[in-house]
């Protein structure tokens, strides 16, 4: 699924990035080598990224 059709990224490539530790759409576009275009998809990496947030702290809330 394309997160962001501008570029055409997948929401493999968002999440990797995400997983590597880049913690805002901004950073998510560099790490992707990437600059936004329209930025509709910066509030749909924004909520994967809310998302990833909350799968960790119930992780380590699980250990
Ligand atoms: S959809 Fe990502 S910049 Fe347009």
């Amino acid at each position: 699924m394309f997160v962001c059709v501008c570029n055409a990224i997948g929401d493999k490539c968002v999440s990797k990035a995400i997983n590597d530790g880049h913690g805002d759409p901004d950073a998510v576009y560099e790490a992707l080598g990437v600059a936004p275009q329209c930025g509709q998809c910066a509030e749909t990496i924004e909520e994967m990224i809310f998302d990833h947030r909350c799968k960790s702290r119930m992780l380590i809330a699980a250990e």
